[in-house]
């Protein structure tokens, strides 16, 4: 995948880039179930908006790592905005090598749409790799797009194809997987799975965290979405890759369809290998 449009939304200042964006995260932060002092990475966070609620909400420590420089540098960017330096550490990775970090290093990981899209081979080595670095009994919150059960294989791989080529990234699996496999995946690396509901079907969450955010810092996040948005409005060569992206985007409009957001909540808990149960 070469994320060419998630290369050209860093730019615009997209925020919450996942299925129910803002409500969607909302409800992963609730399952995270935050305790003072807790380390805790997100793996793919984008331009940074998710690391910074939580920071302002929680005293945690968190780690934040993605592919796209382009998304680093917002990220960075609003993490000093919110002077959160101290708190929120950010670093690139890199596809298929090992995650930067000493085992059993965090108590809870999180990723947004990012599990959901690998190939078979790059989810498996993720999954792997947030079994390491949790602490025995740690938590892994994911929010993902799946195939839905009974979406024949031929039309999967022709909207596949048709993403990668026209966005650099996949609708959602490489493979069929549909929320059986999923779990099979997660039991045979080591998690059991406690929730995994229909985004779709939860309440809405908006403020009833029990912790409320520093109003005066999250103004600032917002601030920057609001400026980079601005922005792109006023770049030429950003206007023209919008329009673009606006008529792709309408080609693909039915493939949502095929698709159904979950949020899975694992705890690690042990590894039982077993070849039979790997969808
Ligand atoms: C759909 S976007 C979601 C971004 C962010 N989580 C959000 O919800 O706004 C997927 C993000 O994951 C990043 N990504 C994909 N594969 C990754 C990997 N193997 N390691 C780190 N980041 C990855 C991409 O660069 C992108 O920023």
């Amino acid at each position: 995948m070469n994320y060419q449009y998630l290369r050209y939304l860093a730019r615009t200042g997209i925020t919450y880039l996942h299925p129910h964006r803002r409500e969607a995260t909302e409800l992963l932060i609730a399952q995270l179930d935050l305790r003072p002092g807790e380390q805790v990475l997100e793996i793919g966070c984008g331009s940074g908006a998710t690391l910074v609620e939580i920071a302002l909400r929680y005293p945690v420590q968190l780690r934040g790592i993605d592919l796209l420089e382009e998304m680093l540098a917002v990220a960075r960017r609003r993490v000093r905005l919110c002077g959160l330096t101290g708190r929120i550490q950010l670093q690139q990775g890199r596809e298929n090598i090992p995650l930067p970090f000493a085992d059993a290093s965090f108590d809870k990981v999180y990723c947004e749409s990012v599990l959901g899209i690998q190939d078979a081979a790059s989810a498996q080595l993720m999954l792997g790799e947030i079994y390491r670095v949790l602490k025995p009994g740690g938590r892994f919150v994911t929010n993902e797009a799946i195939w839905k059960t009974g979406i024949p294989e031929d039309r999967i791989a022709t909207i596949n194809r048709a993403g990668l080529s026209n966005f650099g990234l996949r609708q959602a699996s490489e493979e069929p997987w549909t929320l059986p496999n999923w779990l099979a995946l997660f039991r045979t690396h080591g998690f059991t799975a406690i929730a995994c509901p229909l985004l779709a079907d939860l309440p809405r969450t908006s403020g009833t965290l029990p912790v409320r955010p520093q109003p005066g810092k999250r103004w600032r996040s917002e601030a920057l979405t609001r400026m980079l948005q601005l922005k792109s409005l006023l770049h030429p060569g950003l206007l023209r890759e919008r329009r673009r992206y606006r008529q792709l985007l309408h080609q693909h409009r039915g493939d949502g369809q095929f698709v159904e957001a979950r949020l899975f909540t694992l705890l690690k808990t042990r590894k039982v290998f077993d070849e039979a149960a790997l969808p």
